[in-house]
């Protein structure tokens, strides 16, 4: 199949309705969790992007039986428990939620493996969890600090862990180490990351207990049973960040996403909406297996107001970044990224590669170490060829882009969407007018 995508500006809007596939993050942790409760469960509207299927195929390897019963609803069988006779070899391809949270799990079990990715993945920094891991007696051997992981299983101990980044990868796999452990183990974080696994957890019956003290927040866990129930994901508003960015700057749109996540440690987006002014509308609200839920309204909005993410905002958006830089290109004025530096080890060094599009569409765009400074106010007028560099939110990012753009453009790579979202392209035909 032709990776390189062709574009052309819409003229005519985005309108109409849509359901936005499941969320990954939560996909992932049902996989897993589910997969820790010794039972047979179903779980409802999994996502099937590619860096959820490595984390079903690798619970696969390791004895965990599965059947879909439909497109996206699955039974899923651990009731022989996670085990492998001699070493194997798992691949989490491009998938460092994967590789971050299945290296705690595995940490603590009674067999050896060894976790190998793709190119984007070999790059990506695991000393975050490494370190922590070993200061419970995880033994662990990479590749100074990155993948290929040759984990042993053991018997770990508990720990208090001050994390220096608000990342929810390194705190959950903390606590999938923790699940094993009869001592509880305390991850503490300055900012609170995404808090799906504390969610899920709490759901399941585990012994789990959140709060705040004058180090921050925490999350404790200890050696828990979890009940089998069943799960149902709700939509990924990562995934629908792309539509809600398009919806407010293409002339003529009027959309409504149904069943998206709003989970308050993931709708900074919403935050950054209401600086910028976006004419928006949250609508029945609900709770679906303990996440929060609602349907999403964006209009097309002429005069978008410049704004500023930093601080306690980055982990509620650090996903979203690329895109919103895509709204900060229509802004009315100056808007400004910082305390972002995580970016440069994301799929692709986000920061750099946003840079180095932009100016080569023409968009005024400064680098910061932390962030950037996008001017605003651009005509895009440019025929250009951009590179994802297998970066599923850059495509994406890039994708939305064009649909502004006075000429025609090009986008290589652009099949890496299939890491968290296959449907992209199908649902945004749907609204095309
Ligand atoms: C994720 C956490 C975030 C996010 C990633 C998914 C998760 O990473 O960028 O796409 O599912 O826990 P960090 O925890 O490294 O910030």
């Amino acid at each position: 199949m032709d990776n390189i995508l062709k574009t052309e500006k819409l003229i005519n809007g985005l309108r109409g309705e849509i359901t936005i596939p499941p969320d990954k993050s939560i996909s992932h942790r049902a996989l897993i969790f589910g997969a820790l409760t010794n039972s047979k469960i179903k779980i409802k509207n999994l996502s099937k992007g590619e860096d959820c299927v490595s984390t079903l195929k690798i619970l696969e390897t390791l004895g965990v039986k599965y059947e879909f019963i439909s497109e996206h609803d699955l039974i899923l069988d651990s009731s022989k428990g996670l085990s492998a006779e001699k070493k194997v070899t798992l691949n989490c391809n491009n998938s460092g939620t994967s590789a971050r949270l299945l290296s705690g799990l595995f940490s603590g079990c009674d067999f050896s493996c060894v976790l190998v990715g793709d190119d984007s993945l070999q790059k990506r920094p695991m000393k975050r969890i490494i370190a922590p891991l070993e200061l419970m007696g995880a033994k662990i051997k990479s590749n100074d600090n990155k993948l290929p992981l040759e984990i042993t299983g053991t018997k770990l101990k508990s720990i208090t862990y001050h994390s220096p980044i608000a990342s929810a990868q390194v705190k959950s796999a903390l606590i999938l180490a923790g699940l094993g452990i009869d001592e509880p183990t305390r991850i503490y974080e300055k900012t609170l990351s995404r808090n799906h696994s504390e969610v899920m957890l709490s759901y399941l019956g585990a012994s789990i207990k959140i709060g705040q003290d004058k180090d921050g927040c925490f999350v404790e866990v200890k050696k828990s049973k979890l009940m089998p129930k069943d799960i149902e994901i709700v939509g990924d508003i990562s995934s629908a960040a792309f539509f809600m960015v398009a919806a407010a700057i293409v002339p003529n749109s009027e959309i409504i996403i149904k069943n998206v996540g709003i989970n308050p440690t993931r709708t900074g987006i919403l935050d950054v909406f209401k600086q910028a002014e976006i004419d928006f509308s949250i609508l029945n609200e609900r709770k679906v297996s303990a996440e929060l839920a609602a349907d999403i309204k964006v209009k097309y909005t002429k005069n978008i107001k410049p704004f500023e993410i930093k601080g306690d905002l980055i982990p509620r958006l650090i996903d979203e970044i690329p895109i919103l830089a895509v709204l900060a290109t229509q802004a009315q004025g100056k808007s400004v990224v910082s305390d972002a530096q995580d970016l440069r080890n994301k799929e692709s060094d986000r920061i750099k590669t946003i840079v180095d599009s932009f100016l080569n569409l023409g968009i005024g765009i400064s680098e910061k170490p932390d962030g950037f400074i996008i001017n605003g106010s651009s005509q895009i007028n440019k025929m250009v060829s951009l590179e994802t560099h297998l970066d599923h939110r850059l495509a994406m990012s890039y994708y939305v882009l064009s649909l502004i753009n006075n000429q025609s453009m090009e986008i290589s790579g652009f099949n890496c969407v299939n890491t968290s979202f296959p449907e992209f392209l199908k649902l945004m035909n749907k609204l095309k007018k």
